[in-house]
């Protein structure tokens, strides 16, 4: 068999819009909305860490520089917190600069996911990576993209990130066709995007996690423009699919679509309510509210 080269490094695309967070999104980027007091990057950050992935590349565009500065040292912040003996912020504070190398590319244009992948093309090189979609939060254990690494050491294929979407919800999603090849692996046929009602080959939709031969930039660079004229990652995922193969994994643990406004709550409520510091009072102000709305 081949040998697999190790996947090392991670790309978060940044860039997007953000309309469905409008009008917040105009002044701030949806990754920085906070999940209680961590924004939503973080907590993607931290599953590549925790994955094994420490060399992070961020495609950002303008007006998104925030991202980028909340990972770099916050210098007086960090001598205030000393000289108060506020011991605890500065660790964590530093615990948020050491954890990655976290670098930044520009996305110049708004053209689409698989643009924005294409953007991180010379700081990924000649390797296979993983994407991770700031939309998409999982708690898992294993964390989501290991999951999809564990399968890429044993296939050396790209591996997408699945999802059993509800039934009558897969026209929101790309939704794929495979065969089982193991426990919640399966060799995909096909991606079919946003299939019409009643045809959809499956309930298994991609979500935001991926690993990714190199072999996709290429593609990606002869992608043309599909739905709403954007460059889209799933049109040169079917072609990777047809020329190399792909694979997909049905992820274990809990997702939560950050990208949607009802999911973005919810998700602040799931991680408020495992906090220890504010998990009880939450509960009971969850409880009291659900009682008298
Ligand atoms: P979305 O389709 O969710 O777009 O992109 P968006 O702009 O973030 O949000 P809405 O739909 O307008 O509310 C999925 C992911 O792809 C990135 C986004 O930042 C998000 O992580 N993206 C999208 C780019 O980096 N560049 C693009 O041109 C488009």
């Amino acid at each position: 068999m081949a040998i697999v080269k190790p996947v090392r490094k991670a790309v978060l695309p940044v860039a997007g819009i953000g309309t469905r967070f409008l009008p917040v999104t105009k002044a701030v980027p949806k990754e920085l909305l906070p999940i209680v007091d961590v924004p939503a990057i973080q907590i993607n950050v931290e599953e590549c860490v925790a994955s094994g992935l420490r060399d992070l590349i961020l495609v950002t565009s303008r007006g998104k520089d925030a991202l980028v500065d909340y990972f770099d040292r916050a210098g007086e912040l960090e001598e205030l917190l000393e000289r108060k003996g506020k011991h605890a912020e500065l660790a964590m504070m530093r615990r948020l600069n050491e954890m990655a190398q976290i670098s930044a590319v520009r996305q110049p244009e708004t053209r689409g996911l698989g643009h924005a992948v294409l953007c991180a093309r010379a700081a990924v090189g000649d390797e296979p990576f993983a994407v991770l979609l700031g939309d998409d939060l999982f708690e898992g254990d294993p964390p989501g993209i290991r999951q999809l690494l564990d399968v890429y050491a044993r296939v050396g294929k790209g591996v997408v990130g699945l999802w059993e979407v509800p039934a009558g919800q897969e026209h929101l999603y790309g939704i794929v066709d495979g065969a089982s090849v193991g426990a919640d692996v399966f060799r995909l046929n096909k991606l079919v995007e946003k299939p019409e009602p009643g045809k959809a080959p499956s309930r298994l939709a991609i979500v935001g996690r991926y690993v990714l031969p190199p072999e996709i930039f290429p593609i990606l660079a002869n992608t043309k423009p599909g739905r709403g004229g954007e460059i889209q990652l799933t049109d040169a995922l079917a072609a990777l699919c047809a020329s190399d193969g792909l694979y997909g994994v049905r992820l274990r643990g809990e997702r939560f679509d950050a990208g949607d406004r009802a999911g973005y709550v919810l998700a602040v409520l799931r991680y408020a309510l495992r906090r220890s510091d504010i998990g009880a009072a939450v509960r009971t102000g969850a409880e009291k509210l659900l009682r008298e709305t």
